[in-house]
Parts: structure tokens; sequence; C-alpha cells
């Protein structure tokens, strides 16, 4: 299926509806690179100020190797998915450093690059060097399989091919990066996943979903997603000054995030160690959910507060007045604002 004015009018629709963003106005790849990792299951409004924040703090990739990994992942707090820091760190110092500062410049090594796959390397490759590459994101998915009435699901093998080549089949003849702007930002502003406006839509005419009123159908997908509910119990001990925290390593979300000590259980029940309890007195219990893309969080903090100094023995130590320099979950970061610090 080749329809010839679909990119002519995405382009169209582009020059005068598309928002003013920062990374719309450079070839730079590094920057492009950051602006996509950014982007990747993040609003773009939640996403531009941490966008614009990693570019003051490292405006080259050599800045962003040679920080400290706690550094990188504070600047990072709040946005979630902490791999994705974790991965722009590890390749901006390959880069740095294997490749001698200089950025790869086609898909293919792009896609070489821990973090970086078939998506964003299609998308830098086409905004900074106008490869002939197509992008296919969510908002990509959305308005091809309404426009084109495409009924098999997109999270199959069968289905991936298919959105492949109809994305790259319809790619214009010159100004693949313009193009591939144009038709991510339709997605998002136009063909939006819930009551599009249709009846202004540059495109109503020859669209499929639109002529038979499958709007609210489209795209199908195959699976839900399932979601595990887990239950967490974080452990506050803290004497005047200080607190005790741990750094997470096993690998998983939160890897290297700093936390309070926690015990996971299988259910609700859970009862705080008696050599706590016999030292320190509980001052306060709290609850809250913390909802991810696959996971349930019911947690718990139970505070303890204690006269006698906090010992170093086995604990990692913080003082209260410097714990806000270290990157935590963000649930965890709610919690201290409004538990542990007077100031923000
Ligand atoms: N989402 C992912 N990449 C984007 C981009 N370049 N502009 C706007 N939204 C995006």
């Amino acid at each position: 299926m080749i329809d010839e004015d679909f990119s002519l009018k995405l382009i169209k629709w582009y020059n005068v509806n598309k928002r003013d963003l920062p990374w719309r106005k450079t070839n730079d790849p590094y920057k492009i690179w950051i602006s996509e990792i950014v982007l990747q299951q993040t609003r773009v409004d939640q996403g531009l100020p941490y966008y614009l924040n990693f570019i003051k703090e490292f405006p080259k990739v050599q800045n962003l190797a040679n920080a400290s990994e706690n550094k990188v992942l504070k600047l990072w707090q709040g946005l979630g998915y902490y791999s994705r820091a974790r991965n722009l760190h590890f390749s901006s110092k390959l880069i740095s450093n294997e490749l001698k500062g200089k950025f790869p410049d086609n898909y293919d090594d792009l896609l070489k690059l821990k973090g970086i796959g078939e998506y964003t390397a299609s998308a830098i490759a086409s905004f900074a060097f106008n490869e002939k590459k197509a992008v296919l994101d969510g908002n990509v998915f959305r308005l091809l399989s309404r426009y084109f009435g495409i009924l098999i699901p997109i999270d199959t093998s069968k289905g991936k091919k298919l959105f492949n080549s109809l994305a790259y089949n319809n790619l214009p003849k010159s100004n693949y990066g313009i193009y591939n702007q144009s038709i991510m930002e339709f997605g998002a502003l136009q063909c939006k996943p819930s009551s599009p406006d249709c009846s202004i839509c540059p495109l109503n005419i020859k669209c499929w979903a639109f002529s038979n009123s499958k709007i609210k159908e489209l795209p199908f997908k195959k699976k839900k997603i399932k979601v595990r509910l887990r239950y967490f119990n974080f452990v506050i001990i803290q004497d005047n000054k200080s607190v005790i925290m741990e750094k997470r390593i096993k690998k998983d979300i939160w890897r290297n995030l700093y936390q309070f000590p926690l015990f996971e259980t299988h259910d609700k029940n859970f009862e705080p160690p008696k050599s706590l309890v016999k030292n320190y007195s509980l001052v306060k219990k709290t609850e809250a959910i913390h909802m991810l893309t696959h996971q349930k969080l019911s947690i718990v903090f139970w505070h303890f507060k204690g006269k006698k100094n906090l010992s170093e023995n086995n604990n990692m130590i913080v003082k209260l007045k410097n714990i806000l320099s270290y990157p935590v979950p963000k649930i965890v970061e709610n919690y201290i604002v409004q538990n542990l610090t007077n100031v923000r």
C-alpha cells in the first residue's frame, strides 16, 4: 500500500502545526540522542525540562562520559525507567573513549550502541543525517493502522513486518528527517489515542478507520499488560542528624538508586525487626501506592526514631542535610521531602 500524497500532506500539516521544541533546531546527533531517550515512554511536556537540564549539565558527549553515575541518575530522578540513564552513560563513555569522541553518523553504527534500538537509530540517523529510515513509535503505529486499516496486531511479528514495510514504502523522495518529525507530531497532536477531532484532519478523506467508524478500535493489540503486585516495606531509622540508607544493587528498574532499607514481603503482613523496636520508637507508619508500567507497588514506610546515635557497622549512614543529593526513586524522594527535610 503506497499513498503518494500521504507524506506530502503530513509535511504540509507539520509546517503549520508543529510545536517549537529545542531538539528540532539542531543537527547535533548527541543532543538528538538525549532527546529521543528522554522522550521514550515520556510525554513531551514532562520530558522537556529533563532534556534542558541534561544538555545544560552535559553539553557534549565528553561531559556526560566524565560525570559520575550518581550525578547522571540524580538528573534523571523522577523520569523512571532508569536503565535509560545508565545506558546513556555507558554509551557516552564508549563514544568518548573507544570512538575518540566521534559520534556514530549512520544507522548501522548507531544500532551497535547500548540502549539504541531500531526506533532510536532511525530517529537519530534521519534527524541528524537525513538518512532514509522510517521511524515507528506508538504514534506512527496508531496513524498507520487507522489510515491504512491494518487489523493485524502491532505486537506480533507479522504485524511488525507489515508496519515496517508500510512505513518505509510511504517515505517521501527526500527530507526523511522532516517527514519523520511530521508523522510523529501528527500522531501526537492530531491522530490522538482517544477522541481525535477527525473533522479537521487533512487525511480524513482517505482514512480507512474514519470511513468505517473504527477509530476507537485501532490500533489492535494482542496482549494486555500484566501488572505484578509487590509489597515493599521501607524502614526508616533516624537519629537527630542522620538516617540509614542502602544502594540497590539488584538488576532491576531502580538499580544503583538509593533507598531506605527494604523488606519485600509476599503480602501485607510485616513486622519490623525486634532489635529495632527495642532501641527505637515507631513514630509514623505511612502507606502509599506507586504504579509502574508492569508493577503495582504497595508500600509502607515504617519510620523509627531514636536518641542513640546510629552506628556505622554494616550500615550506610547519610546525613540528613545531604540526603537530597542522592538519586532515589520518586516515591522515596516524596517521603524524604515531606518527612526528613525542611528544605526543597
Ligand atoms: N517523541 C519522540 N521523539 C520525539 C520528537 N523528536 N519530537 C516530539 N516528540 C517525540
